[in-house]
């Protein structure tokens, strides 16, 4: 979910809604805003559905230089006009704003109801609002305290009151809150991608930090009131970097920016020397490198698949054993925490709560976790000893595609370095140097290609269900792409170990259900053929993805090739083009799927 408020001279209403527009891909089922206004009370509009949805309710007498607003991802209660947020008290003085899930709401609201309070929504988030306005304290600040010392789980809130009209109270625990520091106003937001436009000084809150904006001034303390030390920090992203570009979706804006943002993760890292990478945020020299025993992997989504690749491209380059496992899944089966091995958390937000709550559990075990993240300063980037920074610009589209190619270069980079310090020869890594040079050019190369793709996104996008199979390096890239066309296009899609198809999916393939199959020239090649065959001889139609044309297939997409650690960098690339054809062809909401968020803090 989002959050952006404002206190400064301006008209709110326009810079909220604004805000939000921004941030409409941490959720959009629902959206509401609330002003103080100069009568004294507050102002509330709410909507189900998107933030335009929201701007065509908002009455044009709405001013107000003082405002909070929200946009949803339903966790507890339905997409509603009522579940929307700002929830307000019972006397319609206080309204909040809520990302998070408060766990004993349901506790708190029985409480609550038993003393006659009168709820309006089923989300957990309206306890909040009632706490914080029976709280008989003096100040704002006490008074949110007392609420939040009453609460279990996880928040970023912002509070306004009707008679503190002078300050927003906001307070983080688990959930981002960023302050903009602007002249004479204050701008406080759940993702710097909603202040860039108005200020680069920025305060990230840390949990259990709160803060007070006023107009001119603001200031941070703990949520047991002591006073926090908090220096603004500037954003290094541009506010045009949030532009669409000229493209009609940021899905395509960033697919076809890969070239560049992958010569962005490389730049100033190479050190041709000595055939390795400098990656100075690593924080381990070569002998803890050489005492690392395992690696484990863990990220949700996308960032897991791009971490299947990494762990090949470790065991591979660095003949370290490693594997990813989704962090969702990790974090709740007790597993062994070895002091011997690395432990690595992948995010391109450095908010999913799931990987965080991994990283957190790992780091009180004294394991060491490294990062490999795109968000700079974000929860999992301190959270973590030290990392890589994948350097792919801000990702708006909620599905991922050049920050999964991103993080899969920094793994080729971070195996590289880990194998230079262990076994890997000069020789090899300069071969593998050299194949990261010419990554970008092959990238533009497969990105001219898109036309053809476009055409055969159209022969696909009505098909019932997708399997899409791949051996050893070209598994994880079957899994990523299978999952960029159910995400986008809503197409039933499986992915399969190309060896396990025999074991059972075989049974699936028939005309109406076509296979995408990854068939790098490797030494897998003549595996992955008899596949082809096996499919063919089910009269299963095949879309083959290679360094060569496929007689078996139907149709065969050709990307260049590169060393064959490195390919499966590549072979992804016209996969996320076939899903974003597919997608527009059948008239899907691309940036904004259903039922998604781009960054789900919550468990
Ligand atoms: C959500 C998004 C996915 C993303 C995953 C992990 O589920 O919809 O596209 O891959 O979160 O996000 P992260 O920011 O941790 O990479």
């Amino acid at each position: 979910c989002g959050i952006v408020g404002y206190i400064g001279k301006r008209d709110a209403a326009p810079l909220l809604l604004e805000g939000l527009q921004r941030l409409e891909y941490r959720g959009y089922d629902s959206a509401g805003v609330v002003i103080s206004g100069k009568s004294g009370g507050l102002k509330t509009v709410k909507a189900k559905g998107r933030v335009r949805e929201l701007e065509s309710r908002v009455p044009k007498r709405f001013s107000g230089t003082t405002g909070i607003a929200h946009t949803r991802w339903a966790t507890h209660g339905a997409p509603s006009d009522d579940n929307a947020h700002p929830h307000l008290d019972a006397a319609g003085q206080v309204a909040i704003v809520h990302n998070g899930i408060i766990d004993n709401a349901a506790e708190l609201r029985a409480k609550l109801v038993a003393d006659g309070v009168e709820f309006t929504s089923e989300t957990d988030s309206e306890v909040l609002a009632h706490l914080i306005g029976r709280s008989a304290a003096e100040t704002l600040e006490a008074r949110v305290q007392e609420a939040l010392s009453r609460v279990e789980g996880t928040y970023g809130i912002a509070v306004l009151h009707a008679d503190f009209q002078d300050r927003i109270v906001v307070a983080r625990n688990g959930s981002p809150v960023v302050l903009g520091i602007g002249e004479n106003e204050m701008f406080v937001a759940s993702d710097v991608a909603a202040l860039v436009r108005h200020t680069r000084q920025v305060v990230t809150l840390d949990d259990g930090e709160m803060a007070t904006l006023k107009a001119g001034e603001y200031r941070t303390y703990t949520t047991e009131g002591s006073r926090t030390a908090a220096s603004p920090t500037t954003i290094e992203w541009e506010a045009e970097s949030y532009d669409m570009d000229g493209h009609d979706t940021y899905m395509h804006k960033e697919i076809c920016e890969q070239a560049d943002a992958v010569d962005r993760v490389l730049r100033g890292r190479i050190d041709d020397r000595f055939a390795t990478v400098h990656l100075g945020g690593l924080g381990i020299d070569a002998r803890e490198a050489r005492a690392v025993r395992r690696v484990k992997i863990l990220g949700c989504g996308s960032a897991y698949h791009a971490g299947q690749i990494g762990a090949q491209l470790i065991e591979e380059l660095a003949r370290i054993p490693a594997d990813a496992e989704p962090a969702s899944e990790f974090r709740y089966r007790n597993a062994v925490v070895d002091p011997d091995t690395l432990y690595i958390a992948v995010s391109q937000s450095g908010e999913t709560y799931d990987t965080l709550a991994a990283v957190q559990e790992l780091k009180r075990k004294g394991a060491r976790v490294l990062g490999v993240v795109n968000v700079v300063g974000s929860a999992i980037a301190r959270e973590t000893d030290g990392g890589v920074y994948v350097h792919a610009g801000p990702e708006v589209c909620v599905v991922s595609t050049k920050c999964f190619t991103n993080t899969a270069v920094a793994f080729a980079l971070l195996a590289l370095h880990l194998g230079r310090v262990r076994d890997l020869s000069v020789a090899d890594g300069k071969r593998i140097i050299a194949g990261l040079r010419r990554l970008p050019e092959q990238i533009a190369e497969i990105l001219r290609g898109e036309e053809e793709i476009e055409k055969l996104a159209g022969a696909y996008a009505n098909a019932r269900s997708m399997m899409f199979v791949g051996r050893v390096r070209g598994y994880p890239v079957a899994r990523e792409a299978s999952l960029k066309l159910k995400e986008v296009s809503y197409v039933h899609a499986e992915a399969y170990p190309a060896s396990e198809l025999k074991h059972g999916p075989l049974a699936l393939i028939e005309p109406e259900v076509p296979s995408v199959a990854i068939v790098p020239d490797d030494e897998l090649l003549e595996k992955n053929r008899a596949t082809l065959e096996e499919i063919k001889a089910r009269s299963g139609r095949i879309l083959a993805v290679g360094h060569q044309p496929q007689d078996v297939a139907d149709h065969t997409i050709v990307v260049p090739r590169n060393e064959p650690e490195l390919d499966p960098i590549l072979l992804g690339i016209p996969l996320q083009l076939l899903a974003y054809h597919a997608a527009l062809a059948l008239g899907r909401d691309i940036d904004k799927p259903r039922n998604l968020a781009k960054s789900v803090t919550v468990e």
